[in-house]
Protein backbone atom coordinates (compact mmCIF):
# COMPACT_ATOMS: atom_id res chain seq x y z
CA UNK A 1 0.00 0.00 0.00
CA UNK A 2 1.53 3.46 -0.62
CA UNK A 3 1.87 5.51 2.21
CA UNK A 4 0.72 8.79 0.93
CA UNK A 5 -2.73 7.00 0.37
CA UNK A 6 -3.52 5.28 2.97
CA UNK A 7 -7.04 4.89 3.54
CA UNK A 8 -8.55 7.58 5.69
CA UNK A 9 -11.87 6.13 6.19
CA UNK A 10 -13.72 2.82 6.97
CA UNK A 11 -15.86 2.65 3.93
CA UNK A 12 -16.92 -1.12 2.91
CA UNK A 13 -18.81 -0.55 -0.68
CA UNK A 14 -17.80 2.72 -2.53
CA UNK A 15 -19.51 4.03 -5.69
CA UNK A 16 -17.76 6.49 -8.15
CA UNK A 17 -19.49 7.94 -11.19
CA UNK A 18 -19.01 11.28 -12.69
CA UNK A 19 -22.70 12.66 -11.99
CA UNK A 20 -23.77 11.72 -8.43
CA UNK A 21 -27.05 11.45 -6.72
CA UNK A 22 -27.24 15.35 -5.85
CA UNK A 23 -26.92 18.67 -7.45
CA UNK A 24 -26.89 21.95 -6.01
CA UNK A 25 -27.93 25.16 -7.62
CA UNK A 26 -26.80 28.96 -6.17
CA UNK A 27 -29.42 31.57 -5.81
CA UNK A 28 -29.36 34.91 -6.64
CA UNK A 29 -29.37 35.09 -2.83
CA UNK A 30 -26.46 32.85 -2.26
CA UNK A 31 -28.97 29.95 -0.94
CA UNK A 32 -27.85 26.37 -2.04
CA UNK A 33 -30.69 24.57 -3.23
CA UNK A 34 -30.21 20.64 -3.39
CA UNK A 35 -32.12 18.38 -5.75
CA UNK A 36 -31.74 14.04 -5.79
CA UNK A 37 -31.61 12.86 -8.58
CA UNK A 38 -33.46 9.08 -9.57
CA UNK A 39 -32.02 5.87 -11.95
CA UNK A 40 -31.17 2.86 -11.18
CA UNK A 41 -27.80 3.27 -9.56
CA UNK A 42 -29.67 5.63 -6.83
CA UNK A 43 -31.96 3.37 -6.24
CA UNK A 44 -29.57 -0.12 -6.42
CA UNK A 45 -27.56 1.76 -3.73
CA UNK A 46 -30.19 1.83 -1.53
CA UNK A 47 -29.47 -1.61 -0.79
CA UNK A 48 -26.38 -1.13 1.13
CA UNK A 49 -25.85 0.54 4.16
CA UNK A 50 -22.18 1.35 5.04
CA UNK A 51 -21.55 3.34 1.54
CA UNK A 52 -19.63 6.14 0.03
CA UNK A 53 -20.75 7.54 -3.62
CA UNK A 54 -17.89 9.57 -4.68
CA UNK A 55 -19.09 11.80 -7.85
CA UNK A 56 -18.13 15.38 -9.86
CA UNK A 57 -19.09 18.91 -8.87
CA UNK A 58 -21.03 19.55 -12.32
CA UNK A 59 -21.60 23.20 -11.45
CA UNK A 60 -21.31 26.48 -9.94
CA UNK A 61 -23.78 25.36 -7.31
CA UNK A 62 -21.69 21.69 -6.98
CA UNK A 63 -18.52 23.83 -6.57
CA UNK A 64 -19.72 26.38 -4.07
CA UNK A 65 -21.55 23.17 -2.21
CA UNK A 66 -18.19 21.52 -1.78
CA UNK A 67 -16.08 24.76 -1.04
CA UNK A 68 -19.02 25.76 1.63
CA UNK A 69 -18.13 22.20 3.19
CA UNK A 70 -22.40 21.33 2.63
CA UNK A 71 -22.99 17.88 1.80
CA UNK A 72 -24.54 14.83 2.05
CA UNK A 73 -23.38 11.95 4.25
CA UNK A 74 -22.07 9.24 2.06
CA UNK A 75 -21.12 11.69 -0.82
CA UNK A 76 -18.26 13.01 -1.49
CA UNK A 77 -18.10 15.37 -4.68
CA UNK A 78 -14.69 16.43 -5.95
CA UNK A 79 -14.27 20.41 -7.39
CA UNK A 80 -12.11 19.52 -10.18
CA UNK A 81 -10.65 22.22 -11.89
CA UNK A 82 -14.34 23.40 -14.18
CA UNK A 83 -11.95 23.44 -17.35
CA UNK A 84 -10.49 19.55 -16.38
CA UNK A 85 -14.07 18.64 -16.06
CA UNK A 86 -15.43 19.92 -19.19
CA UNK A 87 -12.43 18.80 -21.29
CA UNK A 88 -12.96 15.19 -19.78
CA UNK A 89 -16.88 15.61 -19.57
CA UNK A 90 -17.75 17.46 -22.99
CA UNK A 91 -14.70 16.52 -24.95
CA UNK A 92 -13.46 13.08 -24.09
CA UNK A 93 -16.68 10.97 -22.82
CA UNK A 94 -19.29 12.58 -24.25
CA UNK A 95 -17.69 13.84 -28.13
CA UNK A 96 -15.46 10.40 -28.18
CA UNK A 97 -16.07 7.43 -26.30
CA UNK A 98 -20.01 8.09 -26.27
CA UNK A 99 -19.65 8.73 -30.11
CA UNK A 100 -17.44 5.35 -30.45
CA UNK A 101 -19.85 3.16 -28.56
CA UNK A 102 -23.12 4.16 -30.04
CA UNK A 103 -21.44 4.64 -33.52
CA UNK A 104 -22.65 8.04 -34.44
CA UNK A 105 -19.78 9.69 -36.25
CA UNK A 106 -20.32 10.74 -39.88
CA UNK A 107 -16.73 9.25 -41.02
CA UNK A 108 -15.96 10.81 -43.98
CA UNK A 109 -15.65 13.90 -41.88
CA UNK A 110 -14.85 12.57 -38.23
CA UNK A 111 -13.37 12.29 -35.82
CA UNK A 112 -10.29 14.14 -36.49
CA UNK A 113 -7.37 12.57 -33.56
CA UNK A 114 -5.39 15.96 -33.50
CA UNK A 115 -3.58 17.96 -31.23
CA UNK A 116 -6.66 19.26 -29.31
CA UNK A 117 -8.01 15.84 -28.94
CA UNK A 118 -4.58 15.35 -27.48
CA UNK A 119 -4.89 18.18 -24.88
CA UNK A 120 -8.13 16.91 -23.86
CA UNK A 121 -7.25 13.26 -23.14
CA UNK A 122 -4.93 14.98 -21.04
CA UNK A 123 -7.73 16.37 -18.60
CA UNK A 124 -9.40 12.82 -18.86
CA UNK A 125 -6.49 11.81 -17.38
CA UNK A 126 -5.92 14.10 -15.09
CA UNK A 127 -10.11 13.96 -14.16
CA UNK A 128 -9.85 10.18 -13.90
CA UNK A 129 -6.41 10.56 -11.36
CA UNK A 130 -8.35 12.54 -9.14
CA UNK A 131 -11.26 9.94 -8.29
CA UNK A 132 -8.48 7.35 -8.34
CA UNK A 133 -6.92 9.42 -5.39
CA UNK A 134 -10.01 10.00 -3.68
CA UNK A 135 -10.89 6.39 -3.96
CA UNK A 136 -7.86 5.31 -2.53
CA UNK A 137 -8.12 7.73 0.20
CA UNK A 138 -11.60 6.81 1.40
CA UNK A 139 -12.01 2.96 1.03
CA UNK A 140 -11.49 1.06 3.88
CA UNK A 141 -8.69 -2.45 3.85
CA UNK A 142 -10.25 -4.28 1.51
CA UNK A 143 -13.35 -2.50 0.47
CA UNK A 144 -15.40 -3.12 -2.68
CA UNK A 145 -15.08 -0.26 -5.09
CA UNK A 146 -17.69 -0.14 -7.96
CA UNK A 147 -16.61 2.26 -10.89
CA UNK A 148 -19.41 3.33 -13.71
CA UNK A 149 -18.89 3.91 -17.15
CA UNK A 150 -17.31 5.83 -19.67
CA UNK A 151 -16.17 8.82 -17.75
CA UNK A 152 -14.04 6.68 -15.86
CA UNK A 153 -12.64 4.11 -17.88
CA UNK A 154 -9.39 4.85 -16.58
CA UNK A 155 -10.06 4.72 -12.90
CA UNK A 156 -9.52 1.08 -11.67
CA UNK A 157 -5.76 0.48 -13.50
CA UNK A 158 -5.08 3.79 -11.37
CA UNK A 159 -7.09 2.82 -8.28
CA UNK A 160 -5.40 -0.80 -8.62
CA UNK A 161 -2.04 0.41 -8.42
CA UNK A 162 -2.77 3.02 -5.74
CA UNK A 163 -4.82 0.37 -3.83
CA UNK A 164 -3.94 -3.43 -4.42
CA UNK A 165 -6.04 -4.82 -1.56
CA UNK A 166 -9.10 -3.40 -2.95
CA UNK A 167 -11.76 -5.48 -4.93
CA UNK A 168 -12.87 -3.01 -7.87
CA UNK A 169 -15.73 -3.57 -10.22
CA UNK A 170 -16.06 -1.36 -13.32
CA UNK A 171 -19.69 -1.09 -15.00
CA UNK A 172 -20.79 -0.09 -18.54
CA UNK A 173 -23.85 1.72 -19.31
CA UNK A 174 -23.49 1.84 -22.56
CA UNK A 175 -23.15 -0.36 -25.74
CA UNK A 176 -19.17 -1.19 -25.98
CA UNK A 177 -18.33 -1.03 -29.67
CA UNK A 178 -17.74 -3.63 -31.94
CA UNK A 179 -13.73 -4.05 -32.75
CA UNK A 180 -13.50 -2.47 -36.02
CA UNK A 181 -15.31 0.55 -34.78
CA UNK A 182 -13.20 0.92 -31.81
CA UNK A 183 -10.17 1.06 -33.36
CA UNK A 184 -11.31 4.58 -35.06
CA UNK A 185 -9.23 5.47 -31.64
CA UNK A 186 -5.87 5.97 -31.73
CA UNK A 187 -4.21 2.59 -30.69
CA UNK A 188 -2.12 4.35 -28.00
CA UNK A 189 -5.63 5.64 -26.80
CA UNK A 190 -7.68 2.65 -27.54
CA UNK A 191 -4.74 0.71 -25.54
CA UNK A 192 -5.06 2.90 -22.72
CA UNK A 193 -8.71 2.31 -22.21
CA UNK A 194 -8.76 -1.51 -22.14
CA UNK A 195 -5.95 -1.25 -19.61
CA UNK A 196 -8.13 1.10 -17.32
CA UNK A 197 -10.86 -0.91 -17.23
CA UNK A 198 -8.57 -4.66 -17.06
CA UNK A 199 -7.09 -3.26 -13.86
CA UNK A 200 -10.37 -3.85 -12.30
CA UNK A 201 -11.49 -7.20 -10.69
CA UNK A 202 -14.38 -7.64 -12.79
CA UNK A 203 -15.93 -5.48 -15.81
CA UNK A 204 -19.59 -5.35 -16.34
CA UNK A 205 -21.79 -4.78 -18.61
CA UNK A 206 -25.97 -4.75 -19.49
CA UNK A 207 -26.08 -7.52 -22.33
CA UNK A 208 -23.91 -10.34 -23.30
CA UNK A 209 -23.89 -8.61 -26.88
CA UNK A 210 -21.75 -5.54 -25.30
CA UNK A 211 -19.76 -7.88 -22.65
CA UNK A 212 -18.84 -9.59 -25.79
CA UNK A 213 -17.36 -6.63 -27.55
CA UNK A 214 -15.89 -5.59 -25.24
CA UNK A 215 -13.76 -8.74 -24.92
CA UNK A 216 -13.18 -9.23 -28.63
CA UNK A 217 -11.28 -5.69 -28.49
CA UNK A 218 -9.47 -7.05 -25.44
CA UNK A 219 -8.79 -9.96 -27.92
CA UNK A 220 -8.11 -8.47 -30.58
CA UNK A 221 -5.76 -5.63 -29.32
CA UNK A 222 -4.17 -6.52 -26.25
CA UNK A 223 -4.52 -10.45 -26.44
CA UNK A 224 -7.24 -11.17 -23.79
CA UNK A 225 -8.79 -10.40 -20.91
CA UNK A 226 -5.87 -11.22 -18.47
CA UNK A 227 -7.25 -11.83 -14.98
CA UNK A 228 -10.41 -9.54 -15.51
CA UNK A 229 -13.63 -11.39 -15.50
CA UNK A 230 -16.84 -10.60 -17.30
CA UNK A 231 -20.13 -10.21 -15.86
CA UNK A 232 -23.87 -9.04 -17.28
CA UNK A 233 -26.17 -7.36 -15.36
CA UNK A 234 -29.47 -6.55 -17.08
CA UNK A 235 -30.76 -3.65 -14.87
CA UNK A 236 -34.48 -4.06 -14.76
CA UNK A 237 -37.07 -1.31 -14.02
CA UNK A 238 -38.40 -0.22 -10.00
CA UNK A 239 -41.65 -1.79 -10.46
CA UNK A 240 -42.48 -1.11 -7.09
CA UNK A 241 -41.73 2.67 -7.29
CA UNK A 242 -43.21 2.83 -10.56
CA UNK A 243 -46.70 1.50 -9.47
CA UNK A 244 -46.68 3.40 -6.86
CA UNK A 245 -45.35 6.74 -8.03
CA UNK A 246 -47.32 6.53 -11.39
CA UNK A 247 -50.57 6.45 -9.37
CA UNK A 248 -49.99 10.08 -7.63
CA UNK A 249 -52.13 12.77 -7.68
CA UNK A 250 -49.99 14.99 -10.06
CA UNK A 251 -49.81 11.93 -12.24
CA UNK A 252 -53.50 11.79 -12.67
CA UNK A 253 -53.46 15.41 -13.01
CA UNK A 254 -50.93 15.27 -16.20
CA UNK A 255 -52.85 12.61 -17.59
CA UNK A 256 -56.31 14.64 -17.63
CA UNK A 257 -54.37 17.38 -19.55
CA UNK A 258 -53.12 15.19 -21.65
CA UNK A 259 -56.02 13.34 -22.28
CA UNK A 260 -57.46 16.41 -23.41
CA UNK A 261 -54.22 17.81 -25.79
CA UNK A 262 -54.43 13.81 -27.55
CA UNK A 263 -58.53 14.45 -28.18
CA UNK A 264 -61.63 11.94 -27.60
CA UNK A 265 -61.12 8.31 -28.73
CA UNK A 266 -57.46 9.11 -30.51
CA UNK A 267 -54.24 6.54 -30.06
CA UNK A 268 -51.32 7.44 -29.08
CA UNK A 269 -47.73 6.61 -29.73
CA UNK A 270 -45.42 7.78 -27.11
CA UNK A 271 -41.95 8.20 -26.54
CA UNK A 272 -39.57 9.66 -24.03
CA UNK A 273 -36.52 10.11 -24.12
CA UNK A 274 -33.12 13.01 -23.47
CA UNK A 275 -33.12 14.88 -26.58
CA UNK A 276 -29.78 12.28 -27.10
CA UNK A 277 -28.18 11.42 -30.81
CA UNK A 278 -28.46 8.17 -30.02
CA UNK A 279 -32.31 8.06 -29.57
CA UNK A 280 -32.88 8.51 -33.03
CA UNK A 281 -36.00 10.62 -32.55
CA UNK A 282 -35.49 12.57 -35.79
CA UNK A 283 -35.80 8.78 -37.90
CA UNK A 284 -38.76 8.49 -35.39
CA UNK A 285 -40.48 11.39 -36.92
CA UNK A 286 -40.13 10.69 -40.07
CA UNK A 287 -41.55 7.31 -39.31
CA UNK A 288 -44.65 9.04 -37.93
CA UNK A 289 -44.86 11.04 -41.38
CA UNK A 290 -44.26 7.87 -43.27
CA UNK A 291 -47.54 6.20 -41.27
CA UNK A 292 -49.28 9.06 -41.75
CA UNK A 293 -48.51 9.38 -45.49
CA UNK A 294 -48.99 5.36 -46.37
CA UNK A 295 -51.89 4.69 -44.07
CA UNK A 296 -53.94 7.87 -44.33
CA UNK A 297 -56.48 5.57 -42.15
CA UNK A 298 -54.76 6.90 -39.42
CA UNK A 299 -54.81 10.65 -39.81
CA UNK A 300 -57.15 12.47 -37.21
CA UNK A 301 -56.94 9.28 -35.01
CA UNK A 302 -53.99 9.63 -33.71
CA UNK A 303 -51.83 11.60 -31.71
CA UNK A 304 -47.29 11.22 -31.70
CA UNK A 305 -46.45 12.11 -28.07
CA UNK A 306 -43.09 13.27 -28.04
CA UNK A 307 -41.03 13.78 -25.33
CA UNK A 308 -37.79 14.63 -25.96
CA UNK A 309 -35.79 16.53 -22.43
CA UNK A 310 -32.77 18.71 -23.11
CA UNK A 311 -29.47 16.85 -23.09
CA UNK A 312 -25.97 17.94 -23.08
CA UNK A 313 -26.75 21.32 -24.29
CA UNK A 314 -23.18 22.70 -24.00
CA UNK A 315 -22.56 20.28 -26.91
CA UNK A 316 -23.26 22.16 -30.45
CA UNK A 317 -24.31 19.34 -32.24
CA UNK A 318 -26.74 18.21 -29.31
CA UNK A 319 -28.10 21.94 -29.51
CA UNK A 320 -28.49 20.91 -33.52
CA UNK A 321 -30.27 18.13 -32.95
CA UNK A 322 -32.71 19.42 -30.81
CA UNK A 323 -33.49 22.08 -33.14
CA UNK A 324 -33.81 19.38 -35.65
CA UNK A 325 -36.94 17.19 -33.64
CA UNK A 326 -38.19 21.04 -33.13
CA UNK A 327 -38.63 21.44 -36.97
CA UNK A 328 -39.44 18.44 -38.06
CA UNK A 329 -42.20 17.94 -35.53
CA UNK A 330 -43.23 21.59 -36.34
CA UNK A 331 -43.37 20.71 -40.04
CA UNK A 332 -45.58 17.29 -39.99
CA UNK A 333 -48.25 19.34 -37.88
CA UNK A 334 -47.99 22.28 -40.57
CA UNK A 335 -48.51 19.55 -43.45
CA UNK A 336 -50.85 17.14 -42.22
CA UNK A 337 -52.66 19.12 -38.79
CA UNK A 338 -56.27 20.22 -38.59
CA UNK A 339 -58.46 22.53 -36.67
CA UNK A 340 -58.95 19.86 -34.45
CA UNK A 341 -56.44 17.38 -34.88
CA UNK A 342 -52.50 18.14 -33.65
CA UNK A 343 -50.10 15.21 -34.93
CA UNK A 344 -47.63 15.75 -33.27
CA UNK A 345 -47.26 16.59 -29.37
CA UNK A 346 -44.13 17.57 -28.45
CA UNK A 347 -42.88 18.19 -25.10
CA UNK A 348 -38.96 19.76 -24.48
CA UNK A 349 -39.64 20.85 -20.82
CA UNK A 350 -38.48 17.78 -18.56
CA UNK A 351 -41.54 16.54 -16.44
CA UNK A 352 -41.24 13.29 -14.74
CA UNK A 353 -44.77 13.10 -13.34
CA UNK A 354 -45.68 13.60 -16.88
CA UNK A 355 -43.83 11.29 -18.23
CA UNK A 356 -45.47 8.45 -16.30
CA UNK A 357 -48.87 9.74 -17.34
CA UNK A 358 -47.74 9.17 -20.68
CA UNK A 359 -46.38 5.62 -20.04
CA UNK A 360 -50.00 5.01 -18.90
CA UNK A 361 -52.22 5.88 -21.36
CA UNK A 362 -49.94 4.83 -24.52
CA UNK A 363 -50.90 2.43 -26.70
CA UNK A 364 -48.26 2.05 -28.46
CA UNK A 365 -44.61 3.18 -27.19
CA UNK A 366 -41.84 4.24 -29.51
CA UNK A 367 -38.40 2.80 -28.58
CA UNK A 368 -35.92 2.90 -31.68
CA UNK A 369 -32.48 3.72 -31.05
CA UNK A 370 -29.75 3.87 -32.87
CA UNK A 371 -27.72 1.68 -30.11
CA UNK A 372 -28.19 2.06 -26.78
CA UNK A 373 -26.89 0.50 -23.37
CA UNK A 374 -30.29 -1.14 -22.47
CA UNK A 375 -32.67 1.92 -22.54
CA UNK A 376 -35.53 1.81 -19.27
CA UNK A 377 -38.52 3.48 -20.92
CA UNK A 378 -38.70 -0.05 -22.90
CA UNK A 379 -38.84 -1.49 -19.73
CA UNK A 380 -41.16 1.20 -17.95
CA UNK A 381 -43.88 1.60 -19.81
CA UNK A 382 -45.21 -2.06 -19.54
CA UNK A 383 -44.88 -2.15 -16.45
CA UNK A 384 -47.07 1.48 -15.39
CA UNK A 385 -49.60 1.00 -18.57
CA UNK A 386 -52.98 1.19 -17.76
CA UNK A 387 -54.81 -0.91 -21.07
CA UNK A 388 -51.69 -2.53 -22.51
CA UNK A 389 -49.21 -0.96 -24.58
CA UNK A 390 -47.70 -2.76 -27.65
CA UNK A 391 -43.80 -1.44 -27.55
CA UNK A 392 -42.25 -0.63 -30.89
CA UNK A 393 -38.74 -1.88 -30.23
CA UNK A 394 -35.00 -1.18 -31.82
CA UNK A 395 -32.97 -4.26 -31.96
CA UNK A 396 -30.04 -2.27 -31.52
CA UNK A 397 -31.33 -1.32 -27.69
CA UNK A 398 -29.74 -3.23 -24.95
CA UNK A 399 -33.43 -4.16 -23.67
CA UNK A 400 -33.82 -6.10 -27.02
CA UNK A 401 -32.44 -9.00 -25.50
CA UNK A 402 -34.91 -9.30 -22.52
CA UNK A 403 -37.54 -7.90 -24.41
CA UNK A 404 -37.72 -9.15 -28.25
CA UNK A 405 -40.13 -11.70 -28.48
CA UNK A 406 -43.01 -9.94 -27.11
CA UNK A 407 -41.85 -6.61 -28.83
CA UNK A 408 -42.25 -5.63 -32.38
CA UNK A 409 -38.64 -4.90 -33.45
CA UNK A 410 -37.61 -2.64 -36.30
CA UNK A 411 -33.96 -2.27 -37.74
CA UNK A 412 -33.61 1.68 -36.52
CA UNK A 413 -32.58 3.46 -40.14
CA UNK A 414 -35.47 1.65 -41.45
CA UNK A 415 -37.95 4.61 -41.68
CA UNK A 416 -40.18 2.81 -44.17
CA UNK A 417 -39.90 -0.42 -42.02
CA UNK A 418 -40.55 1.58 -39.05
CA UNK A 419 -43.70 2.94 -40.36
CA UNK A 420 -45.17 -0.17 -40.98
CA UNK A 421 -44.33 -1.83 -37.26
CA UNK A 422 -46.37 1.47 -35.79
CA UNK A 423 -49.28 0.30 -38.32
CA UNK A 424 -48.95 -2.90 -37.07
CA UNK A 425 -49.09 -2.36 -33.34
CA UNK A 426 -51.79 0.45 -33.24
CA UNK A 427 -54.22 -2.13 -35.45
CA UNK A 428 -52.96 -4.65 -32.49
CA UNK A 429 -56.34 -6.51 -30.65
CA UNK A 430 -56.62 -5.20 -27.31
CA UNK A 431 -56.58 -9.21 -26.16
CA UNK A 432 -52.93 -9.50 -27.62
CA UNK A 433 -51.40 -5.96 -26.49
CA UNK A 434 -52.57 -7.65 -22.65
CA UNK A 435 -51.08 -10.55 -23.39
CA UNK A 436 -48.10 -9.13 -24.10
CA UNK A 437 -47.34 -6.20 -22.01
CA UNK A 438 -48.05 -8.81 -19.12
CA UNK A 439 -44.92 -10.48 -20.32
CA UNK A 440 -43.20 -7.37 -21.31
CA UNK A 441 -43.71 -6.27 -17.71
CA UNK A 442 -42.52 -9.63 -16.71
CA UNK A 443 -39.53 -9.61 -18.07
CA UNK A 444 -39.05 -5.78 -17.25
CA UNK A 445 -38.72 -6.57 -13.76
CA UNK A 446 -37.15 -9.54 -13.30
CA UNK A 447 -33.58 -8.01 -12.15
CA UNK A 448 -34.39 -5.26 -9.58
CA UNK A 449 -32.41 -2.19 -9.16
CA UNK A 450 -31.44 -3.29 -5.77
CA UNK A 451 -30.74 -7.09 -6.69
CA UNK A 452 -28.93 -5.42 -9.68
CA UNK A 453 -26.38 -3.91 -7.34
CA UNK A 454 -26.04 -6.75 -4.66
CA UNK A 455 -25.00 -8.89 -7.14
CA UNK A 456 -22.53 -6.66 -8.72
CA UNK A 457 -21.07 -6.74 -5.17
CA UNK A 458 -21.77 -10.76 -4.05
CA UNK A 459 -19.59 -11.54 -7.41
CA UNK A 460 -16.69 -8.75 -7.08
CA UNK A 461 -16.30 -10.31 -3.56
CA UNK A 462 -16.31 -13.80 -4.03
CA UNK A 463 -13.78 -13.72 -6.81
O1 LIG B 1 -27.55 6.01 -20.17
C1 LIG B 1 -26.22 5.64 -20.11
C2 LIG B 1 -25.43 6.62 -19.28
O2 LIG B 1 -24.10 6.28 -19.39
C3 LIG B 1 -25.81 6.66 -17.81
O3 LIG B 1 -25.21 5.67 -17.05
C4 LIG B 1 -25.33 8.00 -17.44
O4 LIG B 1 -25.96 8.47 -16.29
C5 LIG B 1 -25.68 8.80 -18.64
O5 LIG B 1 -25.58 7.94 -19.73
C6 LIG B 1 -24.80 9.99 -18.78
O6 LIG B 1 -25.58 11.10 -19.08
P1 LIG B 1 -25.19 12.56 -18.65
O7 LIG B 1 -24.15 12.99 -19.62
O8 LIG B 1 -26.44 13.33 -18.78
O9 LIG B 1 -24.72 12.49 -17.25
Amino acid sequence: MVSEHAPSSTAQVLVASNRGPITYTLGEDGTLDAKRGGGGLVSGLSAVDDKLWVCAALGDGDREAVRRGVGEPGVRMLDIDAEVHADAYNGIANSVLWFVHHLLYQTPVEPVFDAEFRRQWASYETYNRAFARALAEEAGPGAAVLVQDYHLALVPGMLRELRPDLRIGHFSHTPWAPVDYFRLLPDDIGEQLLRGILGADRAAFLTRRWADAFISCCTEILGGTGRTRIGVHGLGADADFLRRRSQEADVDERMAALREQVGEGRKTIVRVDRTELSKNIVRGLHAYRTLLETHPEWRERVVHVAFAYPSRQDLAVYRDYTAAVQTLATEINGAYGTESWTPVLLHVNDDFARSLAAYRLADVALVNPIRDGMNLVAKEVPVVSDHGCALVLSREAGAYEELGEDAIVVNPYDVVGTAQALHEALSMSAEERTGRTKRLAEAATALPPQQWFLDQLEALRQE
